[in-house]
């Protein structure tokens, strides 16, 4: 289907509510999400959901056999595994692997790098997840999921009409833009709007929407109840662009000295006051390799 360019806001709302060949946020990850939205996930929670989907089950046993947890000896059952590899990372895995799985198919030709669209989203996920936990930010969010799915909107404008997605990519790049600008100029709608109104779909949280909806703009959110999270979140993405785990115009990757959702941050936890964005990030060194390394084993 191919929607003209350039039509209202409410037009590629309307179709975003409407279309039944868009993507669905598959059972699993619903299930996973609903779950982990208790205080506590256990094992016996975690263990049927993850048992209906057998290629799940065995991404996971591969994971809990890799050099990264460096076992000795073979981990062949998945209760085995959830204990390696833990309650929380397991969620995530599992999160992101029907996610990538269910939204990834059939979205082949004009040789676009999905496979680095998701490695930037789950990067962005795990990020989001670490920089909550050293502000200690308290939440019942779950940022892994947020920061997996902050740019979705790129894929469901690609699936809405793929060669005006092209078009907004190759103007990006041509131009020296951010994707965000670009998207604006060919579709009149942005991958936030897009993104804002399938999490609305998916019926995710508020906070998720409006999360999504102001990644590229914290400042102007009007409900001020969410503004450290979308902070939080831009802030996520932005760390990824400057440690280039990327996807499009190198030109989304600007240091945010001067962006909003930076200094929203700045006010509300003091010890980010005369930071600035650089020994930030040089401060999560550490973790951010451990991230890549993770980024990878969910990719193989
Ligand atoms: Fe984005
Ligand atoms: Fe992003």
């Amino acid at each position: 289907m191919t929607i003209k360019k350039n039509r209202s806001p409410e037009y590629y709302r309307d179709q975003i509510f409407s279309l039944t060949t868009l993507p669905t946020l598959p059972i699993i990850a619903t299930e996973i999400l609903r779950a982990s939205r208790e205080d506590n996930l256990s094992v016996s929670q975690l263990l049927p959901i993850m048992e209906k989907d057998p290629p799940l089950a065995m991404k996971v046993l591969k994971i809990a056999n890799s050099a990264y947890y460096g076992m000795r000896t073979d981990v062949k059952s998945l209760r085995h595994a959830i204990v390696i590899i833990g309650m929380r990372e397991l969620s995530n895995i599992a999160f992101s692997f029907s996610v990538i799985k269910e939204l990834s198919h059939d979205i082949g030709g004009y040789n676009l790098n999905w496979k680095q669209f998701w490695k930037h989203s789950v990067a962005c996920g795990y990020v989001a997840q670490l920089v909550v936990e050293g502000l200690e930010y308290p939440t019942q969010t779950s940022f892994y999921t947020l920061g997996l799915l902050h740019d979705i909107g790129k894929l469901v404008l690609y699936r809405i009409d793929p060669e005006c997605y092209i078009e907004s990519f190759e103007l990006a790049n041509n131009k020296r833009c951010s994707s965000f600008v670009a998207e604006k100029e060919v579709f009149g709608v942005t991958h936030s709007d897009v993104g804002m109104w399938i999490a609305e779909r998916w019926k995710m949280t508020e906070e998720v929407i409006n999360a999504i909806g102001y990644h590229h703009h914290p400042e102007k959110i009007s409900d001020y109840r969410f503004k450290v999270c979308v902070s939080l979140l831009q802030i996520a993405d932005m760390v990824c662009n400057f440690k280039s785990i990327n996807f499009g115009t190198e030109y989304d990757s600007s240091i945010p000295q001067s962006e909003d959702g930076w200094k929203i941050l700045q006010n509300e936890f003091k010890r980010l006051d005369g930071v600035d964005f650089e020994s930030f990030v040089s401060g999560l060194e550490d973790e951010l390799e451990t991230i890549k390394k993770m980024v990878d084993l969910l990719q193989t």
